[in-house]
């Protein structure tokens, strides 16, 4: 045979195996589960409180000695004894407002203990999370500069369990006050001039358990004995914060909050973690996968239930409901303290993130603010930190992902998608009636997709999209009314491990990239989901 025509035979086969090739692949995408979202451009009044991208820093383990205050001296660079990489890691993921300086130790600290030369600042115990001593050299002066240089709003919790009313009232006038006064003297001996103006202030915190283990009307009459001392200062007003429920899912804390003190406060807390049974982060299988988001998803029943009631006694939606502590809460790391809670984080808790903010939007006509815990080395954390080392987990780039969603106006959406079952846990033994409590928050099965949009005030549109199952890419249409769309750029999280999170030895194992998997038209994007993936779109 003459070399062209062998040539062209050859070609000939190698177009057909191609062309087979596609088909094959043709068929595979026909066979992708397919789900489809409509988003109406020009419908949505809900705006997105930035404070709801909140976070939450309390002395316990390494969150604040180590993770972010290491002292003047420490080769670490800081400034003022802040440690300057996890600052710039805030700044960058715009932490809008940080809660401190607890938790459980809120209630056993009193604040002049932390003013004046560190070296004669005395040192406490820090009873609930290890025994360990306190020396007090992060204190009032120290937090709210690490606010100034984040830059983001304060918010303190207020010794309510251990403290007394005039410790309280005396702390508001030291941060707040601008005229003559014992405590601005105090201040400015201290080194400060002008009052910080902090806004948000706690009224303790879990009052019904480690904050002074209240009852519901007990702890509202405390309420208003401090809520009266605690005052307005010129150009200072003060959000008042009253310590919600936590865990109470028969919702008898917020039913007598409401009644009984509701007329005093701007907002109140409401506490509720994912938990995991004591397990560590990384350790778990594709059933555990499913359970814990499902758990995690159970919080939008919880908080429903609360906002029911808030309804009933504030219609007009003026009492701000604050998920002031909320993540997923694993088994510490082995060879850590157990009080010090630090543990792992991977695409799974990344993935639990995503879930609950896309919860937070849609209610966020009620909730002014939500405060993951915590910041560095402890629970869910943005941050982990050894020595000198810093790496961002895969939790902190949801956050990343999702900053521009802060203030933007959630849109109108409907999305159809396929559900996942999920297996119950047939070797966990439950406590007598910790099921009954939980099970009507508990689905047993999950979407494969879930969804956020939104609209900032330029019109720019930002989309969130986890597709949760473990095995299969998601084909989606997504299709806008109401308006056009011109460009669109993404960016996704996502490994092939479902374990995946980052470690000092390889501290970019799994971060965002670019994802270019769509198509866009005038009125539609059309795009392939990998399977445990996050997608973030910008588009204009
Ligand atoms: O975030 C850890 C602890 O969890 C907090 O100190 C407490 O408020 C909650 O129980």
């Amino acid at each position: 045979m003459p070399r062209q025509t062998k040539l062209k035979s050859f070609r000939f086969f190698m177009f057909l195996i191609f062309t087979a090739m596609l088909a094959i692949n043709d068929t595979q995408a026909n066979k992708l589960p397919e789900s489809h979202l409509v988003i109406h451009l020009d419908q949505g009044d809900k705006k997105i409180n930035r404070n709801i991208y909140g976070h939450f820093a309390e002395h316990l383990g390494h969150c604040i000695y180590e993770g972010i205050w290491v002292g003047e001296d420490s080769p670490i660079p800081n400034t003022r004894g802040i440690r300057n990489d996890v600052v710039k890691a805030l700044k960058r993921i715009k932490v809008p407002v940080l809660r401190w300086p607890g938790g459980c130790f809120a209630d056993t600290y009193h604040w002049k203990d932390g003013i004046g030369p560190r070296e004669d600042r005395p040192s406490i115990v820090n009873i609930f999370w290890g025994g360990v001593t306190e020396n007090n050299h992060f204190g009032t002066h120290e937090f709210l500069d690490l606010c100034e240089q984040v830059g983001c709003e304060a918010f303190i919790s207020v010794n309510v369990g251990s403290g007394s009313v005039r410790e309280a009232a005396e702390w508001v006038e030291y941060v707040n006050f601008s005229g003559k006064s014992p405590m601005t003297d105090l201040r400015k001996k201290n080194g400060r001039d002008k009052p910080w103006k902090v806004k948000f202030w706690g009224l303790g915190n879990e009052t019904m358990a480690c904050g002074g283990h209240m009852f519901p009307d007990y702890y509202s009459h405390i309420y208003r004995q401090f809520n009266t001392y605690m005052r307005d200062y010129p150009d200072s007003e003060i959000y008042r914060i009253a310590a919600g429920a936590y865990e109470d899912v028969e919702f008898k804390w917020m039913e007598t909050c409401m009644k009984m003190i509701g007329e005093h406060m701007n907002g109140i807390g409401l506490h509720q973690y994912t938990w995991n049974d004591g397990k560590r982060a990384i350790d778990f299988d594709e059933n555990e996968w499913y359970r814990l988001i499902r758990n995690a998803l159970s919080i939008e029943g919880y908080i429903q239930g609360n906002i029911t009631i808030m309804d009933k006694y504030d219609p007009d939606k003026n009492i701000g409901l604050l998920i002031d502590e909320w993540g997923v809460w694993h088994g510490v790391e082995s060879g850590t303290n157990e009080r010090f809670l630090h543990q792992q984080n991977t695409l799974r808790d990344a993935m639990i993130a995503a879930v609950h903010f896309h919860i937070f939007h849609e209610f966020s006509d009620r909730i002014h603010m939500a405060n993951i815990a915590q910041t560095v080395n402890v629970l869910q954390a943005m941050i982990l930190t050894k020595d000198e080392k810093m790496i961002l987990t895969p939790t902190y780039h949801v956050f990343d992902m999702y900053k521009d969603h802060q203030d933007a106006t959630l849109l109108s959406f409907s999305l159809k998608t396929n559900e996942i079952e999920v297996a119950e846990n047939k070797d966990r033994e439950y406590e007598e009636d910790e099921e009954d409590l939980m099970k009507p928050f508990k689905k047993d099965r999950i979407p494969q997709l879930s969804a956020t949009c939104t609209k900032d005030t330029n019109g720019n549109i930002t989309i969130s999209i986890c597709n949760l199952d473990l095995e299969d890419s998601v084909k989606l249409t997504c299709e806008f009314r109401g308006g056009n769309i011109k460009n669109a750029s993404a960016k996704i999280l996502t490994s092939n491990d479902m374990r995946a999170h980052n470690t000092f030895k390889k501290p970019k194992n799994i971060k965002p990239v670019i994802f270019k998997d769509y198509k866009i038209k005038n009125k539609s994007l059309t795009m392939t989901l990998p399977s445990k993936s996050i997608v973030t779109y910008k588009i204009q």
